[in-house]
């Protein structure tokens, strides 16, 4: 992880924002992630999907789901090293507490649509986490220890990925990139968003593309530029709106196509 600070420091202490002092290790459901991504699961049919990084989220255990019928569908994350589930399960209960505990400070910046409080909110979180563990516990006694392709959890720290050139159709990435602007800098995500592009034969969608206080980065318009000369401008970006804003103004996400 990129020790170096990105811009504007300052936001640390604005009262305007949630201020974590580390990248918490939680995580949505699906139906969030749809909302997030702007998807709709009769899309993701026949797909081979990542979800990086992928925190405590259900998304790959429900996604897993037959009705959906996604070829593969892959959770990496930086934690996934852990094999003991039960270091997991307390490295998740405490962030998910201090996350909320951080949240109850600052009610007025989120919309209670989404989550009408926050002990629903904090029930939502639990949800996916709990369905996140059991499947990972499920994950580590069936998988071979050390053969990643008997895994559907698989450590990885970005901006490195253990995949190899278009593995999968999409790529999913929410709550890392960006939002944490003040723990890695331009160079990491440069690396880490054209490692997200070389894995996926056609799409990534990153959300949010904003930083806590719902402004872009400084360094927005430099980054896609660098992407896409890096890329001999194979790419197309697209800022699409979602529906899902739950910290007021940040509903922007990212989607970059690789042309045919
Ligand atoms: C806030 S969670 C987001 C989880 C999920 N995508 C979601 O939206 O609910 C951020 C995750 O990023 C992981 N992480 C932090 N740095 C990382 C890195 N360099 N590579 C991979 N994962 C990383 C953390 O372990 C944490 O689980």
């Amino acid at each position: 992880m990129s020790s170096r600070p990105a811009e504007d420091n300052d936001i640390l202490n604005d009262p305007r924002v949630l201020n974590l002092d580390r990248v918490v290790f939680i995580g949505r459901t699906f139906s969030e992630y749809m909302a997030m991504f702007n998807l709709h699961p009769f899309q993701l049919k026949g797909l081979s999907v990542l979800d990086c990084p992928s925190g405590t989220s259900s998304f790959v255990a429900e996604a897993l789901s037959s009705q959906y019928q996604l070829k593969k569908v892959i959770g990496c994350d930086l934690l996934y090293k852990e094999d003991d589930a039960n270091k997991l399960r307390n490295r998740g209960k405490e962030d998910l507490d201090y996350m909320i505990k951080q949240l109850s400070q600052v009610p007025d910046l989120y919309n209670w649509k989404i989550y009408s409080s926050i002990s629903d909110l904090y029930e939502a979180r639990n949800n996916a986490f709990k369905r996140f563990i059991s499947d990972y516990e499920l994950d580590r006694l069936i998988g071979r220890k050390g053969d990643i392709t008997t895994h559907r959890y698989i450590h990885a720290v970005l901006p490195k990925l253990p995949f190899g050139n278009a593995t999968f159709d999409l790529v999913l990435s929410s709550n890392l990139l960006f939002y944490y602007h003040n723990m890695f800098d331009y160079d990491f995500h440069l690396d880490s968003i054209l490692e997200l592009i070389r894995v996926t034969s056609k799409e990534v969608r990153i959300f949010p593309c904003q930083k806590p206080d719902a402004t872009f980065p400084d360094y927005f318009d430099k980054l896609l530029d660098d992407i896409n000369s890096r890329m001999n401008n194979n790419i197309s970006f697209q800022i699409e709106k979602v529906s899902h804003e739950f910290r007021r103004g940040i509903n922007k996400m990212l989607r970059i196509n690789k042309k045919e």
